[in-house]
């Protein structure tokens, strides 16, 4: 947490040396209370909401290492120092990120055996969240990545809330008769009600903040789907090239679980073709499966960078707006290897468009205006959604880095 005893020492030094005047440093000292209030609730929220922790119990907080450039400076502190406030008995871990670490997961498990709770703040917990390894223990994985999203209505928002509006959009899209997905790039994918598998729960893992629906079996589904900009991981595996770039629209056509088609310019379509072959070949997996999709249905999820300043931080932190939307591919698994994301997708469910042109209408589900009226940050988030989802300047996803807009 910022500490207000240390802030006010500096500002006494600023106001001595003449470089702030009285009401710049009380504006100031009002911006910082206000922050840490945020992110304290946002703490909380995650803590109390989410971990379901209370005074006295334990709590592992797994924290990746900020210098692997995934997760921001002071997260993880300021996660512990809440639930320290909390009452509870704190063990604050910091690793740093190994890819084959989740290949190997006995340690961890051992790490958190003697506590309540876990919360990853670390890719592994993520790389994890499909496995059987963690579905006992059912620790959190944290998507906020630095305290500013943690801060923000992200990270604020009720998680109760968020899981009924996920329950909500798996109920619509359980027991649709015709589901219609499609994109200003030119995806169009269409299929019956969503075919879920009657297996309980989707993760192994409690996501904060729940950003997603489950993940709609690519089976009954058909189409094509238009990726701009690059070809990227899932989190599940790292490897070397975690992306590769396109150089214009890419369309993957497929049929049920199967991918039958790349079309596009010569040079994306080899790319890909090699790009599939590559992943596919590194873990022994099928490369040519269409296994899952869904989108993002929180309104505060907002990423400030370009997608091509860091893909495996946009990847992990960015598809929780509703603007994205992304199939899983490349190995018969959830989340598969290769995910394709799409832009502003327009979502007909029987022929109502719960999302349109990358707005989410959750007052269009069936107990959908029920959830806004009791849940009135939610509500208010969905009047002004977060827009920011790493575009470049031209509106697209990029490979490369350019400054992002929204
Ligand atoms: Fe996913």
């Amino acid at each position: 947490m910022p500490k207000l005893e240390e802030f006010n020492s500096l500002s006494r030094q600023l106001n001595w040396r003449g470089l702030k005047t009285d009401s710049e440093i009380t504006s100031l000292r009002e911006t910082m209370t206000q922050v840490a209030s945020n992110l304290r609730r946002g703490a909380e929220n995650l803590l109390k909401n989410c971990a379901g922790l209370r005074s006295g119990q334990s709590l592992l907080v797994i924290a990746e290492d900020p210098a692997c450039g995934m997760y921001g400076q002071g997260l993880a502190e300021a996660v512990a120092d809440v639930a320290r406030d909390l009452g509870c008995d704190v063990t604050l871990t910091v690793l740093p990120f190994d890819p084959g670490q989740a290949g190997n997961s006995d340690d961890i498990l051992a790490s958190m055996e003697p506590h309540d709770q876990t919360v990853f703040l670390h890719r592994v917990g993520d790389q994890l969240r499909f496995s059987s390894v963690l579905a006992e223990k059912r620790p959190v994985v944290c998507y906020t990545l630095d305290r500013e999203m943690l801060a923000s209505g992200f990270g604020q928002t009720e998680h109760g809330a968020m899981v009924n509006l996920k329950d909500l959009v798996n109920r619509a899209l359980a027991g649709a008769k015709d589901i219609h997905v499609t994109c200003p790039l030119g995806t169009d994918v269409r299929g019956g009600g969503a075919g879920f598998p009657d297996t309980g729960s989707d993760t192994s893992v409690i996501r904060f903040p729940q950003s997603v629906f489950t993940p709609v079996p690519g089976s009954g589904y058909r189409g094509q789907v238009a990726q701009a900009g690059f070809l990227v991981g899932t989190g599940s595996n790292y490897y070397d090239p975690y992306g590769v770039e396109l150089r214009d629209t890419l369309f993957i056509t497929f049929d049920g679980e199967r991918i039958t088609g790349f079309d596009g310019g010569a040079e994306d379509v080899a790319t890909a073709r090699k790009h599939y072959r590559h992943v596919a070949d590194q873990f022994g997996i099928d490369p040519w499966v269409m296994h899952s999709w869904h989108a993002g249905i929180h309104p505060g999820c907002a990423f400030g960078q370009s997608a091509g300043a860091s893909l495996e931080r946009w990847s992990g932190g960015a598809f929780g707006n509703p603007r994205l939307l992304h199939f899983h591919t490349c190995g018969n698994y959830a989340p598969g290897e290769i995910s394709l994301n799409i832009v502003d997708p327009t979502v007909l469910i029987d022929g109502v468009p719960v999302w349109e042109g990358g707005s989410f209408f959750p007052d269009r589900l069936a107990g959908g205006k029920e959830l806004l009226d009791r849940y009135e940050m939610l509500a208010d988030l969905f009047r002004a959604p977060a827009r920011e989802i790493g575009l470049s300047a031209n509106g697209r996803l990029q490979f490369r880095s350019e400054p992002a807009s929204g």
